[in-house]
């Protein structure tokens, strides 16, 4: 049987993840957003490439209709505002709140048993919103954003050696959001560590450039943020959990307890399969790595103190 996912936001990063699971025929895709038009002639153009790029699954398109939505298996949401030049993540959380929490209400009527990928910004607050709007157990709701700031890291370094990115790993724990903290003890290029090929401060410099990954091309594209590869980050989560393939990613998790961080979405490497997020990865930190994801932790619950403050202390 086909199996459905269905993409919510037909914007820039919601219409490429759509591209990308058809490409791979990892499932039918159904694209919702609230204009008038755009998903339906998004769909619509996109399986008119499905002949010439030869792909068969079905991609359609509706305006605020989620019938169509009815038992999809992975549901992305990438329904929000993007950030603009000299915006910070942060500002985008009273709307991208309201927004989430209207996408999420439809999804859990529609597709109850349904794994969430949230994508929409600030990351790591939207998460808190998609688990409390849905009521969904921890291991179905999830967010997107270690595997995007590892790829850049992994990006920089592979720019930096000229090496292939394949045998490049890197691991990038902590919020989505400057406090992000990039582990270059886990960096390793087929199995040796970053450290010999790179000095420490070249390094520090590839982590640094890799904190503001985001930004950078934001103040390239100037009239929104990075596509491409968040949509490609949201697609290797849905293919591991479509076909059950127990990878180990980072994701920003519910965290009960594991490192010391209790009730709140952080970056951790996690296993992804069939049932979604089916492990939490506990790694040994060094006190320094330990007190910058605590630190970076803190600025995810501030976010999150934010938003009770808007709901008004609810
Ligand atoms: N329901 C469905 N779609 C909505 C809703 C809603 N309530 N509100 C807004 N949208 C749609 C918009 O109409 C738009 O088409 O979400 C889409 C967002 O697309 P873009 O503006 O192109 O933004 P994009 O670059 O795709 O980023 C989306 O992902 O990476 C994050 O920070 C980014 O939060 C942003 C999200």
């Amino acid at each position: 049987m086909r199996r459905k996912v269905t993409v919510v936001g037909a914007g820039n990063v919601g219409a490429t993840t759509a591209m990308r699971i058809a490409q791979k025929e990892l499932a039918d895709v159904v694209l919702v957003d609230v204009l008038e038009g755009v998903p339906a002639g998004k769909a619509l153009d996109l399986y008119e490439s499905a002949p010439i790029e030869g792909y068969d699954s079905m991609v359609q398109g509706y305006t605020s209709d989620y019938s169509n939505a009815r038992d999809s298996d992975v549901v992305v949401i990438t329904a929000g505002i993007a950030r603009k030049p000299g915006m910070s993540r942060d500002d985008l959380l009273s709307t991208n709140m309201g927004i989430v929490e209207s996408v999420c209400k439809e999804v859990a009527s529609v597709a109850p048993d349904c794994v969430i990928i949230v994508v929409s910004n600030p990351l790591d607050a939207m998460c808190h919103v998609a688990l409390d709007t849905t009521g969904f157990p921890k291991n179905r709701v999830m967010g997107m954003a270690g595997i995007l700031d590892s790829a850049r890291f992994r990006a920089f370094i592979s720019m930096e050696l000229g090496i292939s990115v394949e045998n490049i790993h890197a691991l990038v724990l902590g919020g989505h959001g400057d406090t992000m903290v990039p582990l270059p003890r886990f960096c390793t290029i087929s199995g040796i560590p970053v450290s010999e090929f790179l000095p420490e401060s070249r390094i520090d410099e590839i982590v640094e450039r890799t904190r503001n990954g985001g930004a950078e091309i934001v103040s390239l594209l100037k009239t929104g943020s990075a596509y491409y590869a968040p949509s490609s980050a949201a697609v290797e989560m849905v293919e591991a959990i479509l076909k059950d393939k127990k990878k180990i990613l980072p994701c920003a998790a519910y965290l009960e307890g594991e490192y010391g961080i209790d009730n709140l979405f952080v970056g951790v490497p996690v296993k992804l399969g069939a049932n979604g997020i089916e492990e939490i990865i506990e790694l040994k930190l060094t006190e320094e790595e330990r007190s910058a994801l605590h630190r970076s932790a803190e600025a995810v619950r501030a976010l999150v103190e934010d938003m009770k403050r808007l709901r008004g202390g609810k």
